[in-house]
C-alpha cells in the first residue's frame, strides 16, 4: 500500500475536538514535533471562532515544548497522563484547567489495552523509517508506541531524517499478552532481545506521513556543584562497601538511575570509582553520562526506553553506530520499567526525592503536598521491585529555607516499606532492618542538614508513644511555618506542645 505524504497542517485535520491522542517518545526523545504544533495552531483558530477544541493526551512520559508546551499554551488539553515536566502544562493542571492523572509508567500501555482509560482515536508517532507494509522504526525514544499504534483508528507518522534509517536494529519491540494469557517477560539479562526491531502496524491505518528535519529538544545539564558531587561520591562509596560486605555480588547488578542532574552526577562518580566493576544499565532514560562511560568501557551495555541525551551526544552516537549499536537497546516502557524484570535482574534503583520524612517515606511529586511538580514517572516501578532502592536528595532547598527532611511527608509516593537507603550530601542512611525510631535517628544523624537536626530530634521527643513516634498535631509544623514565614527554621515546638 503506497504511503501518502501530507503536510503537518493536513495531518492536524485528522485530529478532532474531544479525540484521545497517543504520542510516541519518552521525554523529548522520540516525540513528534511538527504535527502537535499544527494541532495547537488549529485549536487556537477554533477557539477564536468560538468553537471547542481540546484533546485527551497519552504520552510515554514528559515530552518536548513543541508537544506539551504548544498544546498547553493553546489550552488544547482536556486530560493528560502520565508524567510531564512542562512549565506551562504544570500551570494548567495545578489550576484544574487540564485534568491530569499521574500513574506508574510501566502500567500505562496495559491500562490502555484493558480499556480503563478510554479509546485511542489517533496515534502520532515519530519514525526514522516507515515501509509500505507498515513497519515503523522509532527514533530515540519508544514509550507507548506499539500499543497506541495497535489501538488507534488512525496513525500519523512524522518521518524525521535527523535520525538515520541505519538505527534499525537498536529497538526491541515487544508487547506482552493480557491476562489470563500473560507469560513471563523473557528478559534475563539487560541485553536480551525478545521482540522485533520495528513496530508493525496495519498499513491501512496510516492516514499520512509528514516529512520533517526537526532536531530533538535535548536539554543540557547544569554544571556539577559541590552538593551534587558529594551526593554522587556518597552513593559510589556506599556501593563499594556493599560489594566488600558481600551484600552485592562482586560481578555487580544492573543499575537503574533516575532523571536529572543528580542522577547524571551519580553515574559519573560511579564510573570514576574503579572499585565498582564495569556495569550494565537497565533503566528508562539513558543520559549523557552513560554514553561517556560506555566509551571508557565502564558501562558495558545499556537497555532503556529512550536516549535522553544532548543533541551533540546523539550526533556522536549516530556517527559511530558500529560502536554503539550492539551496546544500546531501546524498549517500550512496559518492558524497560517492568517490575517483574526489575525484581528478576536485582536492580540497584537510584531516584531523587523532593522530600523525605524521618521514618523513610518519600514525596517525589507534590511541592508542599499540594502543587504537582512532574509526576511519579518510573520511580515506583523500580523502587518497589529493585534489589536495592536508593533515594538521593540535597538536604535543603531554596537556599536552606526548606529542609528536604521533615517529620511527615506532605504527600507520599514511596512508603517506608520500599525505601531501603537515603543519601544526601552529608551521608548515607541505611534503613534496612531498622525499626521506625532507629530509622529516624539514622536519617537525622546522617542525612539531615545540621541546622535542622536539633528541631527533628526535639520532634522525636514529642512523639506519641507507639511503634512510630509521630505527633499528629505537630507533624506538618515545618510546612506550616514555610507557608506562614517562608522559612522552616522558624518552627517553634512550644506552639504545638500543649
Ligand atoms: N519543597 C519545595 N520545593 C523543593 C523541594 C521541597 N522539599 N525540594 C526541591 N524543591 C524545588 C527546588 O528548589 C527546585 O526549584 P526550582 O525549579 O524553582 O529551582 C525544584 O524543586 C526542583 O528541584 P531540583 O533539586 O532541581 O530537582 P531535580 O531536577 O533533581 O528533580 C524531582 C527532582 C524529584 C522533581 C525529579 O527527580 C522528579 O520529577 N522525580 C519523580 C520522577 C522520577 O523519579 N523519575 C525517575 C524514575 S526512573
Amino acid at each position: 500500500m503506497a504511503l501518502k505524504f501530507i503536510t503537518a497542517e493536513e495531518a492536524a485535520m485528522f485530529v478532532n475536538n474531544d479525540d484521545n491522542v497517543g504520542f510516541s517518545g519518552f521525554t523529548p526523545a522520540g516525540c513528534p514535533k511538527v504535527v502537535p504544533t499544527a494541532i495547537a495552531k488549529r485549536a487556537a483558530e477554533e477557539h477564536a471562532k468560538g468553537n471547542p477544541f481540546k484533546i485527551g493526551m497519552f504520552t510515554g512520559a514528559s515530552t518536548g515544548d513543541k508537544l506539551d508546551g504548544e498544546l498547553a499554551r493553546a489550552n488544547a488539553i482536556k486530560f493528560r497522563t502520565p508524567y510531564q515536566s512542562s512549565k506551562d502544562l504544570r500551570t494548567l493542571l495545578n489550576a484544574h484547567d487540564t485534568e491530569y492523572f499521574d500513574m506508574h509508567l510501566s502500567e500505562l500501555a496495559q491500562s490502555l489495552r484493558y480499556g480503563f482509560l478510554g479509546k485511542v482515536n489517533v496515534a502520532i508517532v515519530e519514525a526514522a523509517d516507515v515501509t509500505e507494509n507498515g513497519e515503523i522504526i522509532p527514533t530515540s525514544g519508544v514509550g507507548i508506541t506499539p500499543t497506541i499504534c495497535r489501538l488507534a483508528d488512525r496513525i500519523i507518522v512524522e518521518l524525521n531524517d535527523k535520525h538515520p534509517k541505519a538505527i534499525r536494529g537498536m529497538h526491541d519491540i515487544y508487547e506482552p499478552a493480557d491476562p489470563p494469557y500473560r507469560r513471563e517477560i523473557p528478559v534475563y539479562t539487560p541485553s536480551d532481545r525478545i521482540g522485533t526491531p520495528f513496530v508493525k502496524v496495519d498499513p491501512a491505518k496510516i492516514v499520512g506521513v509528514v516529512k520533517t528535519s526537526e532536531p530533538n529538544e535535548g536539554g543540557s545539564f547544569a554544571p556539577l556543584d559541590d552538593v551534587t558531587m558529594a551526593i554522587g561520591k556518597n552513593v559510589a562509596a556506599f556501593l563499594v562497601e556493599e560489594i566488600k560486605a558481600g551484600r552485592l555480588p562482586k560481578e555487580f547488578v544492573p543499575l537503574q538511575s533516575g532523571v536529572g542532574n543528580v542522577a547524571n552526577a551519580v553515574l559519573g562518580c560511579m564510573g570514576e570509582n574503579k572499585e565498582i566493576p564495569a556495569f550494565n544499565v537497565y533503566t528508562e532514560v539513558i543520559q549523557d553520562a552513560v554514553i561517556s562511560l560506555m566509551k571508557e568501557g565502564r558501562v558495558k551495555f545499556a537497555s532503556g526506553c529512550s536516549l535522553t541525551v544532548s543533541n551533540e551526544v546523539l550526533d556522536e552516537i549516530y556517527s559511530n553506530l558500529d560502536f554503539f549499536k550492539d551496546k544500546l537497546l531501546l524498549r517500550p516502557q512496559e518492558i524497560s520499567n517492568s517490575p517483574e524484570v526489575a525484581r528478576r535482574l536485582g536492580l540497584i534503583a537510584i531516584n531523587t526525592a523532593l522530600e523525605a520524612d524521618i521514618f523513610g517515606n518519600i514525596n517525589s511529586t507534590h511541592v508542599s503536598g499540594v502543587k504537582m511538580m512532574n509526576g511519579i514517572g518510573g520511580s515506583g516501578d523500580f523502587t518497589r521491585s529493585a534489589m536495592l532502592s536508593i533515594f538521593t536528595t540535597p538536604s535543603t532547598a531554596k537556599g536552606g529555607k526548606i529542609s528536604a527532611f521533615v517529620p511527615m511527608v506532605s504527600h507520599m509516593d514511596h512508603s517506608e516499606h520500599s525505601v531501603k537507603v537515603i543519601i544526601s550530601e552529608y551521608g548515607v542512611a541505611d534503613l534496612r532492618g531498622k525499626s521506625p525510631i532507629q530509622r529516624a535517628r539514622c536519617i537525622i544523624d546522617n542525612c539531615v542538614h545540621p541546622d535542622y537536626r536539633p528541631l527533628l530530634n526535639e520532634y522525636l521527643e514529642m512523639g506519641v508513644h507507639g511503634h512510630t513516634p509521630q505527633n499528629l498535631k505537630a507533624c506538618f509544623a515545618f510546612h506550616d511555618e514555610l507557608a506562614k514565614t517562608g522559612d522552616m527554621h522558624n518552627v517553634d515546638w512550644s506552639k504545638y506542645n500543649d
